[in-house]
């Protein structure tokens, strides 16, 4: 009776990945209420339940019974595709998380606290000597993961593995420098052109009003508020218990309309994306939200290709001028479309626009290979920085919080992430092309506000696979094609030609 055997197995597997699931998703609803409505004087104790639930998630995955279970079940011949996968990729994390001894696991989780703290007093003080120590002590740490882990060629791929599965040094480095060549030469062009007016996107607008539309907005998209909320946060993230709760977070500024509203629409694109993973596989690959690219490549198609196209704006600009009428109602659609589309070198990579966002990234980049594969010394980290900025996009660092010490990330031991937000739009740029091509009307039907023929579309390629592809893999069967940059550099030509009147 070979199959019954296998259903008992695999029934047993979904089983203990389900609980371990609770474990996890428990821990983040504490977080996210932690961002959210935990009052000040909570943190102590929440640490610490969030230590426990860590640990005991950390027994649940590393115990020798999964391990036995996981081999039993990579004999079995009857298992179908999707259940082959959901063993092959849990036996994998298994065996990663086996890698890790019990030491190093707590080194990073106190080093990232330590460093954490040491980012946020260094910004207070404008002095990026507060954070050099704590961040070469965890650079040293994040090196020795890297030689746990393993990698092809140099260590910085071990941490690029972490973020997405399979990406190397080599695989950026064919993509990385002719797509930076190619935005700096567009750059270039878009600069001997006069710049349209953006003043009126500053003006004041009412934080309630704001509010109200950020949620017209999600609905828009088709988030549904049955399975999801929003709520604000310090910085605007989105986190999921299930399918069936998925919770995004704004913030809300009066001088600062436009950046709630593309916030709100990359968080919504990340939600849907967490929305439409199929409730079935809870626990297991093919529940979980694959790994960052794909899901940067939801909200930024959200967020850039749909939510900056003049399409969705035909629709949705009456709207926008209905709730703020000073000064928008004298503000017309084609000039709305060119000031939200402004393309201006700037210091802040959150606040970059779509083309020199990437060149932030690529700055980013060269750093932390020189600091994974070479021996940059910390103290030169600021200088690298500021001339990486001048070379790169001609802007001067004054100030290092405006300079080195803008992003969390390598505080948190993040290094090998910031790849994989450019990965992310070059992939949402590939699923737009395909898009095009499969929903011929797509322009005609988003200027009639609707989005639920492009939501069906990615619920079906992209979403009801959870993470059992990786981006080049999904990429391939989506759209024939490997993960590339081509059909975003023509997605940037025709949308900047068009807008600064370029040949
Ligand atoms: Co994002």
């Amino acid at each position: 009776m070979p199959k019954s055997d296998t259903s008992r197995l695999y029934h047993q597997l979904v089983k203990r990945m389900r609980a371990l699931a609770d474990i996890k998703n428990a821990m983040a609803l504490l977080q996210w209420d932690q961002e959210t409505y935990m009052p000040k004087g909570g943190a102590q104790f929440r640490g610490q339940q969030l230590t426990t639930l860590a640990e005991l998630a950390h027994r649940m995955g590393t115990s020798p019974a999964l391990g036995k279970l996981l081999e039993k079940l990579l004999d079995k011949a009857e298992l179908s595709e999707v259940e082959r996968k959901n063993v092959e990729l849990t036996h994998l994390y298994y065996q990663k998380a086996k890698r890790y001894p019990s030491s190093l696991v707590k080194a990073l989780t106190q080093a990232a606290n330590r460093c954490f703290m040491a980012w946020i007093q260094a910004r207070q003080e404008h002095q990026f000597a507060v954070f050099a120590p704590e961040l070469e002590k965890m650079i040293a740490l994040k090196k020795q993961e890297a030689e746990i882990l393993g990698y092809p060629a140099c260590p910085y791929d071990a941490l690029l593995d972490q973020h997405e599965r399979g990406l190397t040094t080599e695989i950026l480095e064919n993509i990385f420098p002719p797509l930076q060549a190619n935005l700096i030469s567009l750059l270039s062009k878009i600069q001997q052109k006069p710049q349209p007016p953006d003043d009126f996107l500053y003006a004041y607008a009412d934080k309630q009003q704001q509010w109200e539309f950020g949620l017209y907005l999600l609905q828009a998209m088709g988030f549904d508020f049955n399975k999801g909320r929003q709520d604000l946060s310090e910085h605007p993230f989105t986190t999921s218990f299930s399918p069936h709760d998925v919770r995004v977070t704004t913030r809300m500024h009066e001088h600062q309309l436009a950046t709630m509203v593309w916030s709100c629409i990359h968080e919504g694109g990340h939600a849907l994306y967490e929305q439409g993973l199929p409730a079935e596989q809870y626990g297991m690959p093919g529940g979980q939200a694959s790994s960052l690219v794909i899901h940067e490549s939801q909200s930024r198609l959200w967020e850039n290709c749909i939510g900056r196209s003049l399409a969705f704006w035909t629709f949705h600009y009456p709207a926008w001028q209905k709730r703020f009428p000073t000064p928008f109602s004298h503000i017309a659609l084609e000039d709305f479309y060119r000031a939200i589309n402004l393309v201006k070198p700037s210091l802040i990579r959150t606040e970059a626009d779509e083309l020199t966002y990437h060149l932030h990234i690529f700055i980013r980049y060269e750093i932390e290979k020189k600091l994974i594969n070479e021996h940059l010394p910390i103290q030169e980290l600021p200088d690298l920085w500021n001339a990486l900025y001048a070379e790169m996009l001609d802007v001067k660092v004054s100030d290092d919080v405006q300079g080195v010490l803008q992003d969390v990330h390598w505080s948190h031991g993040s290094l090998g992430y910031f790849p994989t937000y450019t990965l992310g739009s070059l992939l949402a740029a590939q699923w737009w092309e395909q898009l095009q091509q499969e929903l011929p009307q797509l322009d005609e039907a988003l200027a009639q506000g609707q989005t639920a023929p492009i939501l069906n579309w990615l619920r079906k390629h992209i979403h009801g696979y959870g993470s059992l592809y990786t981006a080049e893999e999904l990429c391939r069967r989506v759209t024939g094609k490997p993960l590339q940059a081509d059909a975003f550099l023509r997605y940037v030509q025709q949308k900047y030609f068009r807008i600064y009147g370029l040949e």
